[in-house]
């Protein structure tokens, strides 16, 4: 088993085709991720997204997954259901850049829509067929009748195999922070199989794995950046650094 490089990556960016975009005011054009953005080199282990609410993280990472051929809501390449039909049509826009190796397993987690991705799984499994259940791939027990972290967790250890590409939106949502460290220890595992992940996150601990790249979007748009650089890793650690005058601000912001 090997580790990609930038020769064995699957894909290797993401292009903007901004000659085609009709305006930059409307949703998704206007989005702060959009405005500088023409091409972005994914790293062949790790590429994260991360950036204040509204910054269009979801929607940009929603885009690439349709591009590569995922069901907007998240799943295997295989799903095809939609619960409602709102995705942007920013993947008419993206060119993915692929490379010469195809990967064995894909995966487009969303924490917001993994609920009807359960639902899905349990749906299909109802109907008779020759194979095996597909919750056996998911470790066997209904995702619905696990805690939310147990049923996310259950998906990143049980299903994903290796040798993937795994698009990831905010998968440390309900994962407690010794959970997050697990799931490091995780993606270091797959990314030895020969995986590639693409995530967004707000977690400062889900962001430090070494081999990968940061990508910060903020209201002027993106740009790389360190760990230690990011907002999400100087507030965390100004927060537990200076708690009570942290606090005392906070509290005192909110009375004036
Ligand atoms: N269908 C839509 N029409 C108009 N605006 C939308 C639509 N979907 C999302 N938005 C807006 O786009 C912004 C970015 O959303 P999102 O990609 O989910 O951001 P993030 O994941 O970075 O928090 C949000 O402010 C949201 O209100
Ligand atoms: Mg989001």
């Amino acid at each position: 088993m090997v580790v990609l490089d930038q020769d064995s990556q699957y894909v290797k960016s993401v292009y903007l085709k901004r000659d085609l975009i009709p305006s930059f005011h409307h949703f998704p054009f206007n989005l702060p991720v959009l405005q500088n953005f023409h091409e972005v080199m994914f790293h062949p282990n790790v590429t994260y997204f991360i950036g204040e609410n509204g910054m269009g993280k979801s929607t940009l990472l929603e885009g690439i997954a349709i591009a590569f051929g995922f069901n907007p809501e998240g799943g295997t390449l295989n799903f095809n259901f939609s619960s409602f039909d709102s995705h942007s049509d920013l993947d008419e826009y993206l060119r993915l850049v692929k490379g010469v190796n195809r990967a064995k397993d894909h995966f487009f987690f969303r924490a917001e829509t993994f609920y009807n991705v359960a639902t899905n799984i349990e749906n299909l499994d109802k109907e008779p067929g020759p194979g095996p259940r597909i919750i056996d791939s998911f470790g066997g027990k209904s995702l619905h009748e696990q805690s939310h972290g147990e049923s996310f967790f259950a998906a990143f250890i049980e299903r994903f195999q290796g040798n993937g590409l795994y698009i990831l939106d905010e998968p440390e949502a309900a994962l407690s922070p010794l959970r997050q460290m697990s799931m490091l220890a995780r993606i270091n595992e797959l990314v030895n199989q020969g995986s590639q992940f693409i995530i967004s996150t707000h977690s400062p601990i889900l962001m430090a794995y070494p081999n990968a790249k940061i990508i910060q979007l903020t209201e002027n748009g993106i740009s790389e950046s360190t760990l230690e650089e990011t907002q999400h890793y100087s507030i965390m650690k100004q927060f537990f650094d200076n708690k009570d005058r942290m606090l005392h601000h906070l509290f005192q912001e909110i009375k004036e």
